[in-house]
């Protein structure tokens, strides 16, 4: 089965829990790992997960003046949105399980989460959401906190197991 993890990073943290969980995917299955700025434009009939994610930014997913206010504070990828992605889909009948997950302040009573305003998008889209999950960085710019990749390497893999049991 063929697994699909998009991502949006502007400081690179959201980049390497995405690689991260695609290594505990690809214990079991085949998997291609795409920015959103190269990412396909539709769900192709052969996946049977995608997995899509991006950093809070004001409480949801980011927008162009947040990425833009990113950038002021020294991000170094400019990007497009995880949010354009998601409301570009076509309409489509895929029976791909879709999970979303986010970047995150430490401090999780700050409350939002672009995992959650990602489910909500791919449920608008008549997509199957089966799983989202928030990955913690210690301040604005990164780092993770310590154990972050370990835990998005086991969701990754439990997920796997999750569709592959259906
Ligand atoms: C403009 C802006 C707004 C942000 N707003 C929030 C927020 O509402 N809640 C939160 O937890 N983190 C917020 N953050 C911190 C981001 O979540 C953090 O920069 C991101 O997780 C880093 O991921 P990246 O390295 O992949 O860009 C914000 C960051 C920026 C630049």
């Amino acid at each position: 089965m063929r697994a699909l993890v998009v991502f949006e990073s502007m400081f690179g943290n959201t980049r390497a829990v995405a690689d991260a969980i695609a290594s505990g995917l690809a214990e079991t299955m085949e998997v291609d790992v795409r920015s959103v700025d190269d990412a396909p434009d539709g769900i192709a009939a052969d996946l049977g997960l995608v997995v899509a994610g991006g950093p809070t930014h004001a409480f949801s997913m980011s927008r162009e003046t947040t990425r833009r206010d990113a950038v002021a504070r020294g991000a170094e990828h400019p990007t497009s949105g995880l949010r354009d992605w998601l409301e570009r889909l076509p309409e489509s009948r895929s029976s791909a399980a879709v999970a979303t997950f986010d970047t995150h302040a430490a401090q999780k009573w700050i409350p939002g989460s672009a995992a959650k305003a990602a489910a909500h998008e791919a449920r608008r889209h008549h997509l199957r959401v089966l799983s989202s999950r928030s990955f913690y960085v210690a301040d604005m710019e990164g780092p993770l906190v310590d154990g972050e990749t370990d835990r998005a390497r086991a969701w990754g893999r439990d997920l796997a197991r999750r569709v592959q049991e259906e």
